[in-house]
């Protein structure tokens, strides 16, 4: 790692793998293969598990530095992370409900769900957009190089280790959809 070039705007790649998977698991409704959908819903609810832990514990600690030397970056991202959290375990509970559901009204509660999943959302967005404008650059100001290259090693090692973990899943149902795909053009 380039330490004169070392930004906590590095640990922004970590949204775009949550989202990445959020946009499979929604993509997985969309062709209605639900009990998929429900695990990849699983395995992202335990990846942005993992994501909100790591910036809690490594990350906000320093928002005490950062309220004293430049307050108006030390934005509230708790509240957020907790809200996140809730809409997801409601995600999470029904789609284990509709797995029990029949095709059609299955085709309906998918409906449903892809309404209440806009909230979280543009939630993700919001939040994302405030980490990346204001929190991320604000530790950048307030810490010196030998601190950021050891919590931004420790937080994209320990992030890689549980994406390894979770890709052999990925990659299946990525594969699930490109065939999906080429059903639908043969056909
Ligand atoms: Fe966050
Ligand atoms: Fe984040």
């Amino acid at each position: 790692m380039d330490a004169g070039s070392l930004s906590f705007e590095q640990l922004q790649s970590v949204h775009d793998d949550l989202s990445g998977v959020f946009t499979l698991h929604q993509e997985l409704m969309v062709c209605g293969e639900v009990a998929l959908a429900d695990e990849i819903l699983d395995l992202f609810a335990s990846l942005l598990e993992v994501h909100m832990n790591q910036e809690e514990n490594h990350l906000f600690p320093l928002i005490i530095r950062l309220l004293k030397m430049a307050p108006d970056r030390a934005v509230p991202l708790i509240g957020e992370h907790e809200r996140m959290m809730l809409l997801v375990r409601i995600f999470q509970v029904k789609m284990k409900d509709l797995l029990k559901l029949s095709a059609s009204e299955q085709r309906r509660g998918i409906i449903d769900l892809l309404d209440q999943q806009s909230e979280f959302k543009h939630l993700f967005v919001s939040h994302d957009e405030s980490e990346h404008e204001l929190l991320l650059p604000g530790l950048n100001m307030i810490t010196n190089v030998d601190e950021r290259i050891q919590i931004i090693s420790d937080l994209i090692r320990d992030w890689q280790r549980s994406v390894q973990r979770a890709l052999p899943r990925l990659r299946d149902a990525q594969e699930f959809l490109t065939e999906h795909d080429r059903e639908r053009t043969v056909n």
